[in-house]
């Protein structure tokens, strides 16, 4: 049941938009109070009469209305709501949310919204099949939007493919879910190493790595989305810090230690950095100079292994310590290898050999620990940052019953 909450639902343009009726009065059979926000361009399919009979709330429409201004700002609108959804949600509303741009009342509350955004797609198939959409899409999941659909089928324009608006049914079990997924890490602390390091040559030089920092800032979203009290511990990367999480920016790794040290305890600790095996072991105080001898050598010393420290703690070793691993060949045996040498509880073995994953969306994984290995199926980094905090919470609630 979605008894008592608050739904502010987006309805931008296009033929399906009348399929938003629908699921508001679905919603509204389970319970839910809806407001709708109606775009300009939805405004030509469906009528704010329609919204509002079937809300039984007021319709917004206009930034500037004065009216509406003084009844409820627009930031406002946008924080008084459980979770907002756009259904239908056109290309231009997703390049919209995607680039920031704030140019009416939707597109300024959804810039504004402290809550989750869950968006419909709907459009027609080679737009949805657009470069430009695939990069908007990747962005706003980045960004922890939940995206819903869309699905195949003919067209209202005579094609056929995906795009099509998810039936209103399907929306409402997103919802349900949405609200369903309680917070069953509620209490708990998380901590998260994410992006490379970087280890410095001289004062303007540096080693690095490709790591984009995707994969571990997912994870600390999708924790944090669980309930949990996350603490993200990034190298130097350019995504946005996670919404509620504590994040802190470290440069090398003997930085990234000192941060993981200074936040636990935890209960569990994800390694997705990819720490720098090395550094250079006297790092020059002044800019290295060509002095015309030929190129210098860099002693290189090692750096400490975060992940074997935090699983090899006493008193405050979390109690679950999860490890990633990249492999091209041989992943589970490796990956089991990694885990005993480590001492952590399970290695995330990524199989690199088909190809780049740094920097890319998808991830296949084999989930690795003492006493078994689990394929999963090849998955965008949300999702496997989803499935790996549901796995987390199920084995944390394990271990309270044992
Ligand atoms: N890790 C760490 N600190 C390091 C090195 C690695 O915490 N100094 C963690 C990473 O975050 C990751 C795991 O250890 O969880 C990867 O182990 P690593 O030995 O670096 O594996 P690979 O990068 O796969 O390298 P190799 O196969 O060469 O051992």
């Amino acid at each position: 049941m979605l008894a008592g909450k608050r739904i502010l639902l987006v309805v931008s343009g296009g033929i399906a938009a009348y399929k938003s009726l629908e699921l508001v009065r679905r919603l509204r059979e389970r319970g839910a109070a809806v407001t709708a926000v109606l775009t300009r361009s939805g405004a030509e399919f469906v009528t704010p009469l329609s919204l509002a009979s079937l809300t039984e709330n007021k319709v917004y429409q206009e930034l500037f209305s004065l009216t509406d201004e003084s009844e409820m700002g627009h930031i406002q609108l946008s924080r008084a709501a459980d979770l907002v959804v756009v259904a239908p949600a056109t290309a231009n509303a997703l390049a919209k949310l995607a680039a920031g741009i704030a140019d009416d009342l939707a597109s300024t509350l959804l810039l504004a919204t402290d809550k989750d955004v869950m968006v419909a797609p709907a459009m027609n198939v080679r737009m949805w099949e657009h470069p430009a959409t695939r990069a908007n899409l990747a962005t706003l999941r980045q960004r922890g939007v939940l995206v819903v659909g869309p699905e195949e089928g003919p067209m209202a324009c005579g094609e056929f493919g995906l795009g099509r608006l998810s039936e209103p049914m399907t929306i409402l079990a997103a919802v349900d879910a949405y609200f369903a997924a309680a917070t069953p890490l509620a209490g708990k602390r998380a901590l998260v190493t994410s992006g490379p390091t970087h280890e410095p040559i001289d004062p303007v030089r540096y080693i690095a790595n490709r790591s984009s920092g995707k994969q571990g800032h997912a994870i600390a979203a999708a924790l944090a989305r669980l309930g949990a009290r996350v603490t993200l511990v990034t190298g130097p990367v350019t995504l946005a810090d996670p919404p509620a999480v504590e994040t802190v920016h470290v440069e090398t790794a003997t930085e990234m230690l000192e941060a993981c040290l200074a936040a636990l305890p935890a209960d569990v600790a994800v390694c997705a950095a990819a720490v720098a095996d090395w550094r250079v072991a006297r790092a020059a105080g002044q800019k290295l100079k060509k002095d015309g001898k030929g190129a210098p050598t860099l002693s290189m010393t090692e750096n400490p292994d975060i992940l074997a420290t935090l699983s090899k703690r006493k008193a405050d070793r979390p109690a679950l310590v999860v490890g990633f691993a990249a492999e091209t060949q041989s992943v589970v045996d490796y990956a089991r290898a990694k885990l005993k040498k480590k001492g952590c509880d399970w290695i995330l073995a990524n199989d690199v050999s088909g190809g780049g994953v740094f920097g890319q969306d998808d991830n296949q994984i084999t989930l690795v620990d003492a006493t078994g290995e689990e394929a999963w199926p090849r998955l965008d980094k949300q999702a496997v940052a989803q499935r790996l905090a549901q796995r987390i919470a199920d084995r944390l609630a394990a271990g309270e019953e044992a």
